[in-house]
């Protein structure tokens, strides 16, 4: 297995292209991607479910830059959108309405209307009041609704509580006990079609126990299903396998599927995943430069860099650990240095007591396993621009997003 950044004679690569000659070009801070990564991960992932009918559908809030989501597109992915704006992205990057499945807790109505209209694979339908507007937009547009029930199977994912979604009183999804009823109502509504039921539980979970329960309380419901005479096409899973943001093992794709196919294949039904994170997330780093180094009192040097959680908010948000590497390794012994982002707020840090080799003003370091919930989170808060989006692909490299502007910025505002 290739490994995708590595040092050679102290200067971290990227497929063969070294950062720091991104960074000189690009400026900083600044994304930077790995084609190959993305892809490996794709097939990786596409390829632990073998022969089993299934379809990858990326879930395009980890990363929905246009050329990734084409580039998830070449590798024949179906996608699972948020919202409109995601479904109009995978549009525009050349995928039909039929791989889109449309997820999300509470969809517009301008966002229901326009999934109707385009007859996306299936909208994941959250609650029963939501069915309802489905079905009264499939009837004002004179057609028939894909519709797929989002089940809260009150199965807890033992992830950061921020991003655990199957739990009773959770905001997502219907009841279980509540679902049959729901399926009934929309197998028998003449502008629906109910065409699967939905499940995601959280993510970045490393266990496959709460993922193979969540896709026992789906087949349950299945079962339910067609002794009542109801038939359905596909059983979607949902998205949450984590990753190892530590450098260690994680949950590797095949013990991931071979928890789950046993539970699934006996129904034959198609199996759909909504992978996001653990396809893009190893693929990338920000690279950001130190702005200033200083001794706050405490035992650690503290380096101040020029990307913070405007950049990557996962840290501030959730406490996430990210490795820090040096793009070219300075000699000398490791020192403890404080990691922190240029806002004003204490939260802005990417972490404490971080063994570094020795830094100065002006060096740059990647941020790792950035590539998902990176910038698809970023901020302008501040007034800080967006940082531009690299990709490493076939030896070279290309901006796929440029840097933000003031003056793209301020487009949208008047002075008045
Ligand atoms: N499907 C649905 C319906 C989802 O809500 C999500 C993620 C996924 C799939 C993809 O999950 P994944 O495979 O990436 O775990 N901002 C957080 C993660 C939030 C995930 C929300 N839903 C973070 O940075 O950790």
């Amino acid at each position: 297995m290739p490994t995708t950044f590595r040092y050679e004679d102290d200067c971290l690569v990227c497929d063969g292209v070294a950062l720091a000659d991104i960074a000189r070009a690009e400026g900083t801070p600044a994304y930077v991607y790995s084609a190959a990564a993305i892809e490996r991960a794709y097939t990786e992932f596409d390829a632990a479910f073998g022969s089993y009918p299934h379809r990858l559908h990326y879930a395009l809030k980890a990363n929905s830059t246009l050329a990734i989501a084409s580039l998830m597109r070449r590798l024949a992915a179906g996608v699972d959108a948020n919202s409109v704006g995601e479904i109009e992205v995978a549009l525009r990057a050349g995928f039909a309405p039929g791989d889109i499945v449309f997820t999300g807790v509470g969809k517009r109505p301008d966002e229901i209307e326009r999934a109707v209209a385009l007859g996306v694979h299936a909208i994941n339908a959250e609650s029963a009041g939501e069915v309802a507007r489905i079905a009264a937009a499939a009837r004002t547009g004179r057609t028939k609704a894909r519709v797929s029930v989002r089940i809260n199977p009150d199965v807890n994912a033992g992830t950061h509580p921020h991003i655990t979604t199957g739990v009773r009183g959770n905001k997502f999804g219907v009841p279980i006990e509540q679902a049959l009823a729901l399926c009934r109502d929309i197998a028998f509504d003449t502008s629906l079609r109910l065409v699967g039921l939905h499940v995601h539980v959280g993510s970045q979970i490393l266990e496959v126990a709460p993922l193979r329960r969540a896709a026992e309380a789906l087949v349950a419901l299945t079962r339910a299903l067609s002794d009542a005479g109801i038939a359905i096409e596909h059983i979607d899973v949902g998205g949450g396998v984590g990753i190892p943001y530590d450098g260690g093992r994680g949950l590797p794709a095949r013990e991931y599927a071979a928890a789950i196919l046993p539970v699934v294949s006996p129904t034959g039904l198609k199996l759909l995943v909504e992978p996001g994170r653990v396809i893009v997330a190893p693929a990338g780093v920000l690279l950001a430069r130190v702005v200033d180094l200083k001794n706050g009192g405490g035992p650690a040097e503290i380096a101040v860099l020029d990307a913070g959680m405007t950049e990557l908010i996962r840290p501030a948000l959730y406490g996430a650990y990210h490795r820090i590497d040096a793009v070219q390794r300075r000699p000398g012994s490791e020192r403890q240095y404080e990691i922190v982002g240029p806002l004003c707020e204490t939260s802005d840090s990417f972490g404490n007591a971080r063994a570094m080799p020795p830094l100065q003003v002006g060096d740059v370091l990647a941020i790792r396993d950035a590539g998902g919930y990176g910038s698809a989170m970023a901020s302008n808060y501040n007034r800080r621009l967006l940082a531009p989006e690299i990709l490493v692909e076939n030896g070279g490299w290309r901006t796929i997003r440029r840097r933000q502007t003031i003056e793209d910025l301020l487009m949208l505002e008047s002075s008045e």
